[in-house]
């Protein structure tokens, strides 16, 4: 466990995992997780395809059970405590769970009775939950005839009928158009402001990067790495990062005159080159190819590199 986590004391922590594992068959889906998730934060789960992270949502949720490990929430063991914990969280989950047949707004009635709203308490918090995700102009269309983003932001609105103290988003922006995107993340935000805790994953690393005070990343299964993700990118990697199309060949010929960089990565033909001056490198692709310079681009090094560095590459599931 990282020495920030273990600095969130029990009593801090909405959600603390003490080595937490899950196995479907013979395979761990999730193992020796260990997390504590302070109050009042915006925390991202990150990883590729399979790495556990939807698993790992629902045992806090309470849908599934650990098969190992002590999972506790708002201080509770969540396995003695379903009903107790699940009335205080709000889930989306990766599938949207809608009726198809109802509208928006009767949608969110029936989640509303479900959490005993009534009357004129229901019917103000269903409006105020068709402006919080900008569902109005469909309020009265039924599920099955919305866009996949539009059934998105009711599925995101129901999580938010009772008003949960913890927030658990399974990939709530996938799907959703640039505009609805950052508009959700104003309500993230706006969550975050109001002392909500929200944990969230995604599969966006500017996302991830920009709304998130803390992420784990995972990867089969495990926590690979913890942290705050600016301090993390400049722990892991360099400042700077030069990328450019060239074959592994040519990438031994020219990196063996040259210092190592700190650490690289490769997409395909494309070469992620990590240092704090990438100013050797350019000099170099200068120098070979004379006028005809290669393209190539420098920019500051993101959460997306260090994920990748992480994670790997490869089209990767764990099956
Ligand atoms: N009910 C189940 N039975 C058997 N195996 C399962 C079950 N649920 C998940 N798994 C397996 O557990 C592993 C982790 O799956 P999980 O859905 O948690 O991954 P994920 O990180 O959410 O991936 P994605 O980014 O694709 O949503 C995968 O190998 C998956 O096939
Ligand atoms: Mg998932």
């Amino acid at each position: 466990m990282a020495e920030e986590v273990k600095a969130v004391s029990e009593e801090d922590a909405v959600i603390s995992l003490q080595g937490v594992g899950k196995r479907f068959g013979e395979r761990w889906a999730v193992s020796d997780f260990d997390l504590r998730i302070p109050r009042g934060v915006t925390y991202g789960l990150l990883g590729p395809n399979g790495a556990g992270k939807t698993t790992s949502l629902r045992m806090i949720y309470g849908l599934t059970e650990p098969t190992s490990g002590s999972l506790r929430v708002f201080g509770k063991e969540v396995r003695e405590n379903v009903r107790a914990v699940r009335a205080r969280l709000g889930v989306t989950l990766q599938e949207n769970v809608l009726i198809e047949n109802l509208d928006p707004r009767e949608n969110l009635a029936v989640f509303g009775r479900f959490h005993l709203l009534r009357g004129k308490a229901l019917r103000d918090r269903i409006e105020f939950m068709i402006d919080f995700l900008e569902l109005r102009s469909h309020a009265d269309v039924p599920v099955r005839a919305l866009s996949g983003g539009y059934k998105r932001r009711l599925a995101i609105a129901m999580s938010l009928m009772n008003d949960p103290e913890l927030v658990i988003l399974d990939e709530p922006t996938t799907g959703l158009d640039p505009a609805v995107r950052l508009a959700l993340w104003e309500r993230v935000r706006e969550l975050r402001a109001r002392g909500k805790t929200v944990v969230l994953t995604t599969h966006y690393m500017d996302e991830a990067e920009r709304l998130c005070d803390r992420v784990a990343i995972m990867s089969e299964g495990k926590c690979v790495m913890e942290g705050v993700p600016s301090e993390l990118i400049t722990t892991h990697l360099a400042r700077e990062t030069i990328e450019f199309d060239c074959s592994v060949k040519e990438e031994g010929e020219f990196l063996r005159p040259l210092e190592d960089p700190r650490a690289r990565v490769r997409v395909g033909r494309r070469l992620m080159l990590y240092a704090d001056d990438t100013g050797v490198y350019m000099d170099r692709l200068h120098q070979r190819e004379g006028a005809d310079c290669r393209p190539f681009i420098v920019r500051p090094t993101n959460l997306e590199d260090l994920f990748l560095s992480v994670t790997g590459t490869s089209l990767k599931e764990v099956e």
